[in-house]
């Protein structure tokens, strides 16, 4: 896997986003993965420039949904569904049509599971997922010891993440769901390019247990060892405990600019 070093948050959002630019340039009809949470926040507002001032034209882009919780009407303001679509689809002036996500509401829970597989190999498969990662090292919501062969399915969130989430909740984690439907980590390592974004210190053990440590389903994003093409931005803060630092500066350093990212 490749690690890139950046200053700042800033910085690794703008690095992404012109990657994803560069795949709508290339692809116009891309399948791009996105992830909620704080961190790629910077990436959607810095793609969302690009598109704004001409930049790329992401008018046939494809958006896809990484997880969703269980038992939030879709309406919810922090279901994903909604997250998505307030900060990814409509700042990018795109239709709900070109959006696809996990039914989080559905009866039959793994139906909506298989479907949700199902619908994302009809689309041709993820081009490009966008990844944050948990304190716990989780992707998507894959918590420690998920499968690394497993598919789209329901999970119990750790005490640990909805005490993370709880923020988007009032900071009452008596309103954040204990299930959540999860893209598995087979199926996102069906992506042909995962990118996972890490900023500041809270981050830090995750990421170098990730990247350095041995492929665990314990560690969940240590998964992206097993992809051919994973990506991982790091900001100073989250690559504090990288051993291998030094090398990873200087092999971004001396890359040719032609290769991307
Ligand atoms: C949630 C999401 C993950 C995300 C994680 C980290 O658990 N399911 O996809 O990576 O939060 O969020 P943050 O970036 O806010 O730290």
């Amino acid at each position: 896997m490749e690690v890139v070093i950046v200053p700042d948050a800033q910085a690794g959002g703008e690095l992404i986003a012109e990657a994803m630019a560069a795949l709508l340039r290339r692809k116009p009809h891309a399948l791009l993965g996105v992830a909620t949470g704080s961190t790629p926040l910077p990436v959607y507002e810095a793609l969302t420039t690009k598109v704004r001032s001409g930049a790329v034209d992401a008018s046939r882009a494809r958006i896809c949904q990484l997880d969703e919780y269980v038992g939030l009407p879709a309406d919810h303001p922090e279901s994903y569904r909604s997250v998505v679509l307030r900060e990814v689809v409509e700042p990018l002036g795109l239709s709900e049509a070109s959006f696809m996500g996990p039914d989080g509401t559905a009866g039959d829970v793994q139906a909506a599971c298989d479907d949700y597989d199902s619908a994302l190999a009809a689309a041709g498969g993820v081009d490009l997922q966008l990844l944050g990662i948990g304190t716990d090292g989780h992707i998507g919501f894959n918590e420690p010891c998920s499968s690394l062969a497993s598919r789209t399915r329901i999970k119990t969130l750790t005490e640990q993440t909805r005490v993370d989430n709880a923020r988007f909740f009032g900071g009452d984690i008596d309103q954040v769901p204990h299930h959540v439907i999860t893209q598995g980590i087979g199926t996102i390592l069906d992506a042909r390019h995962l990118v996972l974004l890490a900023t500041g210190a809270g981050k830090a053990e995750a990421v170098a247990a990730s990247v350095e440590g041995p492929v665990s389903a314990l560690v969940p994003a240590s998964a992206l060892q097993l992809h051919p093409h994973a990506t991982v931005v790091v900001d100073e803060a989250a690559a504090s405990e990288l051993k291998l630092a030094d090398y990873f500066r200087a092999t971004y350093a001396a890359k040719p600019a032609w290769q991307g990212l």
